[in-house]
């Protein structure tokens, strides 16, 4: 008998609904770096109120057994965790096929020794710039750039599988082709150029990352152009800044579809940016199971399908593409989070929202507005 046909009666029903594939397990909010586009909450959790090894534990014991495939460490900076070793060989000893996000900075290299020996099989680093100074003042960190150096030089010895993350704005969009050169010469499998979403932090200095649409039309031909280049040797993912885009992209890949998102104390949501959403309630893993909260979690359950849409989205041939966009981006530009996407250019909002763009992107450089981290 399924989890599902056990569940209480009363809760709404979904006995279709495939498990989620991935878990992103937020070990830690705590991080040395303070980019200006940082996706964490802008209310940080404590350390005091992480949860503890065996917590996460029982945790990863219960995605397994739910159906996860992927368990993505992630933080703030994951390997700051002093259990993160014991917690990937769980992982690995559950079935969970293991990957680590990580800035490359704050922790001992001995660390990545410990992850590599308990059977990490996948890391990603993210590189803020290939200019070792724009790096730095990005990062908010004096020193990320060599720093990062030394950890790819770190994962290469170690024969880790490795995705270079490169976040791209108005100050490293010129890079490109210098990033598709660095994956190249880290033996990276994989880069993932993904411009900045303006959620969170990024919201607040969105005038300061936002790059012009010629900017971002070059950018997307020289992606291209590095994908020919070299084409069965490194995989090369892009995520546009959809401000510019004709439609939305499909976020998560539809809400409550494919991913849980696991806070550092406990509360599951559908994705990353789920708390700026207002009104919403969500469970926490210290009080209910995994299984219980995919299926039956009101916020899981809030815009899953396609019945909760309004127009223009309710009768578009798009729906089941891109599921109206994003939920969080459609909070934080039209107050509603089921309203049609503003970055969608059918919505009545998105002529407005490129105008902002373009006025934001043609601005005076400014300096970042930086997070503080006293007292996580
Ligand atoms: Fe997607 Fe809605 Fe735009 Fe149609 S109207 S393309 S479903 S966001
Ligand atoms: Fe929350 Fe897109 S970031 S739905």
């Amino acid at each position: 008998m399924s989890d599902v046909e056990t569940l209480p009666q009363a809760a709404p029903a979904r006995p279709t609904l495939p498990p989620p594939m991935g878990l992103l397990a937020e070990l830690t909010h705590r991080c040395s770096l303070r980019c200006p586009y940082c996706s964490n909450p802008l209310e940080l959790d404590r350390r005091s109120q992480e949860l503890s090894t065996a917590e996460w534990k029982r945790l990863i014991d219960e995605a397994a057994a739910l159906g996860v495939l992927h368990i993505y460490f992630s933080g703030g900076e994951p390997m700051l965790r002093r259990d993160i070793a014991e917690l990937v060989a769980h992982a690995r000893d559950a079935g969970l096929y293991t990957n680590m996000i990580t800035s490359g900075v704050g922790f001992q290299p001995a660390v990545l020794d410990a992850v590599a020996e308990a059977g990490l099989d996948h890391i990603q680093l993210s590189v803020q710039a290939i200019d070792a100074r724009t790096c730095d003042r990005v990062a908010g960190y004096e020193g990320a750039a060599e720093r990062k150096r030394i950890v790819a030089a770190a994962i290469a010895r170690l024969g880790l599988r490795l995705t270079v993350n490169a976040v791209i704005h108005r100050e490293n969009v010129h890079e490109i082709p210098a990033f598709v050169e660095l994956a190249e010469a880290w033996d990276a499998a994989r880069i993932e150029i993904a411009h900045v979403q303006y959620y969170g932090w990024g919201l607040v200095n969105r005038a300061r990352l936002m790059p012009t649409r010629q900017q971002v039309e070059t950018a997307m031909v020289q992606v291209d152009e590095a994908r020919s280049r070299t084409v069965g040797r490194l995989v090369i993912d892009s995520v546009l800044p959809d401000y510019y885009a004709r439609y939305p992209k499909a976020c998560m890949g539809g809400w409550g579809a494919r991913l849980m998102n696991v806070t550092p104390s406990g509360r599951a949501l559908p994705c990353h940016a789920a708390e700026t959403i207002a009104g919403l309630a969500f469970d926490n893993v210290r009080e209910a199971s995994l299984s219980e909260i995919w299926y039956r979690g009101a916020a899981f359950n809030a815009f899953r399908g396609t019945d909760w849409m309004k127009e223009p989205c309710r009768s578009c041939a798009r729906k089941e593409q891109d599921f109206g966009g994003c939920r969080c981006q459609a909070m934080a530009l039209a107050g509603d989070a089921a309203a049609t996407d503003p970055a969608c250019s059918l919505s009545p909002l998105h002529e407005k929202l490129v105008a902002l763009a373009e006025a934001e992107a043609a601005s005076e450089r400014s300096d970042f507005i930086y997070r503080g981290y006293q007292g996580v």
